[in-house]
């Protein structure tokens, strides 16, 4: 989603603009721009779609001054072109924003009414035209942003030049990252930490309210009414960024592959020293008094939470709420002190579950984090965080993330399990020993390319495509799903396979993939019947079973993969391998940009 980068430097900073936004673009983005102080004059560069158009553009009319502000924009209000990208600016002012100006129809009224003539159709220029308003009416440049702030409703991560002072970087926060990196030359400005790599030896991370002014040599911090704080910077500890693709055609497709090493990673980080159980850095006073947990989240992050309830349900015994982030605040639903609410988020930064944590800290729940991102705004806010020792990922469909996010959550379950003596220590051993061996078994489905390939060419006309599981593949058939439509853009729909006779069933023709998830579990016997009952409807049924499973159907299925028998509670992270790989060769047959799918974004900074 948007990405800020911005730059006061001793030497000239168009080349790290482009830079800094080539490392925001795995955010998903549709247009961006830059604009400089050059000769006192502020310049801007704005181009739709790729970045190499910014890059060529700026090519072409070189820019170069020594201060700067840049945009990766991802479409909210208006159209993604050139006249809607970021930097806005008049005369006075350039601003690059993050967030959302929820009043800026009324600011534009009263704005326009005064005269002020409006350029784009963005919420984000209500804030250039409103600031130059009041510089207009003789305010220092400090107080018009300041009193600018307090006028807008809505999020904000913000960086503004003023053509007054070219020398001087303007920085805000309220409710949207930025992160401020300090170098020997200067200061460097970020909505992503990421993009701070190898430039900044010192990071600060600006709080909601603060308002910070930037030189190359100075960095002051204030509060909205102006008040001076004080602000402690800290070591720059880079995240490991991948930056190439290893050899392979996608990022996304090289995510997949590293998921043997990231399950591996994960497990070792928690293991004991004995290897027999997994510690987590809980303490046991508080697992022991949880008697519910509420998992919160989005997209892959919000299935995750999905899988993990059933195997919390069955092995420590507690209820869990999974809700979606976006409807949890908003639904009133009663918190019970001695739930434990658990905030699920790749990114650490996705606006709905941040705002979802900040209202359960509110009602005093207890606040998990379990993500990616450890530096994170929603790692930072919450009382307890899990990482998930992903490492950076780039494909904007997740997928090791959602693998490391279902280790992380087992290890949970067995902890809770642990806790409400719900769980042997046999049990755990026992499974904890299968979970040694996983990676190799792991790799070894990955490998399977020419399995996936020609599930690939099934799917590859079709508008429509059906999902179905039961129990907790019932949960890993939504993630399939989704992971189809993501980079696909085939609609797929999931649902319990019992569900099926209660209408999805009228949707079976002989056009119709049906994908059935069903491993050997209790209930693999009424999956199979289910499928019948597709078959019998002519439906063209791509099964993932075991051995015999596949073997007891083999009449009736166009297409059937044996996957080799794992541990119960591993069988979800098994079962996710095909479903991405499916999803990928499928996206790729179709020609679709893989790792920046249309409309969607890495990170989800806006309500
Ligand atoms: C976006 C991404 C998804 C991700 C979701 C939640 O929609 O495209 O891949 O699952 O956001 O993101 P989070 O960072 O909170 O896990």
């Amino acid at each position: 989603m948007c990405g800020i980068f911005a730059a006061v430097n001793q030497n000239p900073v168009t080349q790290h603009l482009l830079t800094g936004l080539s490392c925001l673009s795995y955010r998903g983005y549709d247009s961006s721009g830059i604009a400089v102080i050059e000769n006192g004059l502020i310049r801007r560069q704005r181009a739709a779609g790729k970045l190499e158009n910014l890059r060529q553009l700026v090519e072409g009319n070189p820019i170069q001054g020594l201060i700067g502000i840049a945009h990766t924009r991802w479409a909210t209000h208006g159209l993604p072109t050139e006249k809607n990208a970021h930097p806005h600016m008049t005369e006075e002012v350039a601003v690059a924003h993050n967030g959302i100006v929820e009043n800026h129809h009324s600011l534009k009224l009263r704005l326009e009414a005064q005269g002020c003539e409006f350029q784009s159709e963005t919420d984000s220029e209500s804030i250039a035209q409103l600031i130059t308003f009041h510089l207009r009416r003789g305010m220092s440049c400090q107080d018009a942003l300041r009193v600018a702030l307090q006028e807008i409703e809505g999020s904000y991560g913000l960086v503004v030049l003023f053509r007054q002072q070219p020398d001087q970087l303007y920085v805000a926060r309220r409710g949207s990252p930025l992160v401020i990196g300090r170098s020997n030359d200067g200061y460097f400005v970020s909505s992503d930490e990421n993009a701070l790599s190898g430039l900044a030896t010192q990071v600060y991370h600006l709080q909601d309210g603060e308002l910070g002014r930037l030189s190359t040599s100075l960095f002051r911090l204030r509060d909205i009414q102006g008040n001076q704080k004080a602000c402690r910077f800290v070591d720059f500890h880079q995240m490991h960024v991948d930056s190439g693709k290893d050899g392979f055609d996608h990022f996304m497709l090289k995510e997949i592959h590293e998921q043997p090493a990231v399950f591996e990673r994960c497990l070792r980080q928690y293991l004991s020293e004995d290897q027999e159980r997994l510690e987590y850095p809980i303490p046991g006073s508080i697992l022991e008094k949880v008697s519910r947990l509420t998992i919160v989240a989005c997209g892959t992050s919000f299935y995750a939470g999905q899988v993990a309830k059933y195997w919390i349900e069955r092995v420590a015994g507690l209820p869990v709420d999974v809700d979606i982030a976006s409807e949890f605040r908003y639904r009133q639903a009663p918190l019970d002190q001695q739930s434990l609410a658990v905030f699920v988020s790749q990114s650490g930064e996705t606006a709905d579950t941040y705002a979802a944590l900040q209202h359960a800290r509110k009602r005093g729940l207890t606040c998990l984090a379990i993500v990616n991102v450890v530096n994170s705004t929603i790692a930072r806010e919450a009382d307890y965080v899990l990482p998930i020792h992903a490492g950076t990922e780039v494909g904007v469909a997740s997928t090791k993330a959602f693998i490391a996010q279902l280790t992380t959550f087992l290890g949970l379950t067995l902890a809770l399990g642990r806790a409400s003596a719900y769980l042997g220590a046999e049990a755990e051993r026992a499974l904890v020993a299968e979970m040694l061996n996983f990676p190799e078994q792991m790799s070894q489905l990955i490998s399977q390319k020419s399995m996936y390939s020609a599930i690939s060419r099934e799917l590859r006309h079709c508008s429509n495509a059906l999902f179905l599981g039961r129990g907790i593949s019932s949960a890993l058939a939504q993630e399939g799903a989704l992971k189809l439509k993501e980079i696909s853009y085939i609609h797929a729909e999931a649902y319990p396979a019992g569900e099926l006779k209660h209408g999805p069933l009228a949707l079976v023709d002989e056009h119709l993939p049906v994908i059935m998830i069903a491993p050997r579990d209790e209930l693999l016997g009424k999956s199979l019947s289910n499928l019948r009952e597709v078959a019998a409807r002519g439906g063209r049924i791509i099964l993932f079973s075991d051995k015999e499973g596949i073997e007891e159907c083999r009449d009736f299925i166009v297409q059937g993969h044996a996957l080799p028998p794992v541990h119960e509670l591993l069988q979800p992270l098994q079962y996710t391998i095909p479903l991405q790989l499916l999803a990928y060769y499928t996206a790729l047959i179709r020609g679709n940009d893989v790792d920046q799918p249309r409309n969607l974004a890495k990170s989800v900074t806006v309500e």
